[in-house]
């Protein structure tokens, strides 16, 4: 940007310290300028860095629904509490809608619906397996059925929380609505197997272990 004065002819020639002042007093307006331009700029690739994080994290979260259409059945095949088989098939159901959900999302945002390998649900899941391997059938696995179910509705919360959180900083509204209804309904999910674990599968899971050790 053109920072110098033309000096007109004819004009009277400023006292010195005049000059200075003005010539101070440009710089500093070009050098706002600058640094309201780097402002800007470095905020639109911001929004664009996490409009591409937000987009990333719906493709973990979308494979990670995915892979628990998948795990649930196992989950409640293993389960013996009536309860709790309700309970993870409901959530069966639930978690289909979820999918269709992030779908609308991936819609909205004019994005494809493409799955990306997430690697904590991956573990989750696995870690859900072992203890149903090592793990005798009855209380004590439900209870383990039920400890990681948990583990897996807490990393979803946080997921959920974190892209309506994301959705809302882009102006994505409607978008954020759709995540905030899944946040929900894990939250529910977390809070049925809590009630689960108190009313019976903990408390007979205790017991099945006072009659090994007599
Ligand atoms: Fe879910």
């Amino acid at each position: 940007m053109k920072t110098t004065e033309t000096k007109k002819p004819g004009t009277k020639k400023a006292p010195a310290s005049k000059t200075a002042a003005k010539q101070t007093s440009a710089k500093t307006s070009t050098k706002q300028t600058t640094s309201k331009d780097k402002t800007v700029k470095a905020k639109s690739d911001a929004a664009e860095g996490l409009r591409e994080l937000f987009i990333d994290s719906l493709k973990d979260i979308y494979w990670a629904e995915k892979a628990l259409t998948k795990a649930l059945p196992k989950m409640a095949k293993n389960a013996t509490s009536e309860n709790l088989i309700t309970a993870i098939n409901e959530h069966l159901t639930v978690t289909e809608g979820q999918v269709e959900r992030l779908e609308q999302v991936f819609e909205i945002l004019g994005e494809k619906a493409s799955a990306k390998k997430c690697d904590a649900m991956e573990g989750l899941i696995k870690e859900g397996e072992s203890i149903m391997e090592e793990t005798q059938e009855g209380a004590v696995r439900d209870a383990g059925i039920i400890s990681a179910s948990q583990k897996i509705e807490h990393y979803e919360i946080a997921s959920y929380g974190t892209l309506a959180a994301f959705a809302l900083t882009l102006n994505e509204e409607e978008a954020a609505a759709l995540l905030q209804q899944t946040l929900e309904e894990e939250k529910e999910a977390d809070t049925i197997l809590t009630e689960a674990a108190y009313n019976t599968i903990n408390f007979d899971a205790t017991e099945e272990d006072q009659q090994e050790e007599e």
